[in-house]
């Protein structure tokens, strides 16, 4: 282990799914200036051109420097061949402007068919979005050659750490099994409707952090049509009594009670004020009570499923959680 792996993760990271194109780079830049030192991306997310543009912009202009900075990239599912991670990767390097991440993850452990950069980047869920019948094409690549090729990456220095996202209990004894470099993260699904206590557990249990993504839960997937208004957690009651005594929104008591459970967060949000709320989590705190409450608000309720919108929206019924 060098000294860098030591470092922590900062434990409120800034999401970039779904950012638009036109408006990235300002909103990393902004992020960045408002004191987000944690920054969520991925090739899939089609946007690290900006995400890179708007580091670029913040170190110039002396807002941070690179190594204050955590970026973390993921390895797309058409790039698990041992022979395309590296290049994948070197490419989310080249469009962040970066000569390594902290941390690299495999988005999911699903292996589609490669397309190669020129034809389409990223490459998305469909094999040829172009033909009349498109769908999610498979290619038989075992998890383990894409941990080794990962390994790989970190042995040359372009990533400090690797991990994987989006893996279940069984796959994570599966990679423990064969990790020479064990995994530094898992990145999940996680807030009050899906509490995911298991693999938590199992993930404290082996000292591997774990990322909780759409920590607001439904609220990423009302704009995808995954979830509907009613759905939203921010307005059961135990939420908003909290939000009360604390004097703070019920946003920041759904993050609020994602941090103080060990995870580490990465809310999205394009809007300066939120962006600030969010980001300000750390001068109150929630009874023992109240995140017992909370956390009894699972339901397992998955908003991103890809058994679920594969099949909707890629003419492939491919599920990977039971
Ligand atoms: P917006 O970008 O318009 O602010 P997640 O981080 O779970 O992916 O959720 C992101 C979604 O939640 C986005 O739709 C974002 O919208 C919205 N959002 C982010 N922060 C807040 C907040 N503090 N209160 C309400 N909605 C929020």
């Amino acid at each position: 282990m060098t000294k860098k792996s030591d470092r922590k993760i900062p434990s409120v990271g800034f999401g970039m799914w779904k950012i638009a194109e036109d408006d990235c780079a300002a909103s990393v830049y902004k992020a960045i200036k408002l004191g987000y030192r944690h920054l969520d991306s991925a090739s899939d997310y089609g946007n690290e051109v900006q995400v890179g543009e708007g580091i670029k912009h913040a170190i110039d202009d002396g807002l941070c420097r690179r190594e204050d900075l955590w970026v973390t990239s993921k390895l797309w599912n058409t790039y698990h061949a041992k022979e395309h991670v590296g290049p994948a990767l070197q490419k989310t390097l080249d469009d962040l402007q970066l000569d390594y991440l902290d941390l690299y993850l495999i988005h999911f452990p699903i292996a589609q068919r490669y397309v190669d950069f020129k034809e389409r980047y990223p490459a998305g869920w469909f094999f040829d979005p172009d033909v009349d019948e498109p769908r999610m094409h498979l290619e038989k690549v075992p998890l383990h050659e894409t941990w080794s090729a990962m390994e790989e990456q970190y042995q040359n220095g372009l990533t400090h750490r690797i991990g994987v996202c989006n893996y279940n209990t069984g796959l994570m004894h599966d990679l423990l099994s064969y990790a020479k470099i064990k995994p530094a993260m898992l990145q999940i699904e996680s807030h009050p409707y899906l509490t995911q206590e298991a693999l938590l557990r199992l993930c404290k249990m082996n000292d591997i952090a774990v990322t909780a993504f759409s920590p607001l839960g439904a609220l990423s997937y009302l704009e995808l049509d995954m979830a509907n208004e009613t759905e939203s957690v921010l307005e059961q009651p135990v939420v908003v009594a909290a939000a009360k005594r604390l004097g703070k929104t019920p946003a920041q008591i759904v993050l609020r009670w994602g941090v103080q459970r060990g995870t580490t967060i990465i809310p999205k949000s394009t809007k300066e004020h939120r962006m600030i709320e969010n980001a300000d989590l750390f001068n109150f705190e929630l009874s023992e009570r109240e995140m017992t409450e909370i956390s009894a608000l699972n339901q397992n309720r998955r908003f991103n499923d890809p058994g679920v919108f594969c099949e909707a929206a890629f003419n492939r019924f491919h599920p990977i959680y039971d």
